[in-house]
């Protein structure tokens, strides 16, 4: 995609936005406030790269741009893949809510395997789109360890790190996470 020189990213998380630049150097990303739009965009979709399109599509429509947007979550085998794309809704609380009703849920499961899916989705201004996904897998923890991260990482343990996602290093966790992979995988497709 050579005329790909400017991408505007559907999230205000800055996080999020120097992962983007380091995937895509070279091409210059603007966060979605930088053009003047910090509304909230309905995650009405019933899968991770359902609600990644609905974000990239409504910004580059709306602005006639390139667009990207991720959607993610925590998949737990023992509860069928929930939260999944409920995560962030996972208790009607907050990160630390989510992470005690998970604990409750899975009080006497076998089998407390899981992985973090992303779904990545780059929307060009008539709508059309590329996709890419990435998974990284571990196990729940029985409690929370460390402090880094958010949302799920302190009950995470990363089969590829070995260690809680809470006590790994940011440089540690981007190099496995499944935001990266996913990012890896649509920049390959490019
Ligand atoms: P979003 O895709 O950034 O909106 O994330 C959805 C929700 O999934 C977050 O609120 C977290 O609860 C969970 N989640 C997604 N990615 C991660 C991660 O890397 N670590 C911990 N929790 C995550």
């Amino acid at each position: 995609m050579n005329e790909l020189r400017k991408i505007v990213v559907a999230s205000g998380n800055k996080n999020k936005i120097r992962e983007i630049s380091e995937i895509f150097n070279g091409v210059e990303i603007v966060s979605m406030q930088e053009l003047g739009f910090d509304g909230d965009i309905p995650e009405t979709g019933e899968t991770f790269k359902d609600n990644a399109y609905i974000k990239a599509k409504f910004i580059a429509e709306r602005f006639n741009v390139y667009a990207l947007a991720d959607d993610s979550g925590l998949c737990v085998t023992a509860l069928g893949g929930a939260p999944g794309v409920y995560s962030a809704r996972f208790s009607g609380g907050g990160d630390k809510a989510n992470r005690d009703l998970l604990l409750i849920r899975l009080e006497g499961a076998a089998d407390r395997s899981a992985y973090f899916e992303s779904a990545v989705c780059l929307c060009r201004p008539d709508g059309t789109a590329v996709f890419g996904e990435g998974r990284t897998h571990g196990k729940i923890l029985y409690e929370e360890t460390g402090e880094n991260g958010f949302g799920y990482d302190c009950l995470f343990y990363s089969d590829d790190l070995e260690k809680s996602f809470g006590t790994a290093t940011a440089e540690e966790k981007n190099g496995v996470s499944h935001r990266f992979r996913a990012l890896s995988d649509l920049r390959r497709k490019l």
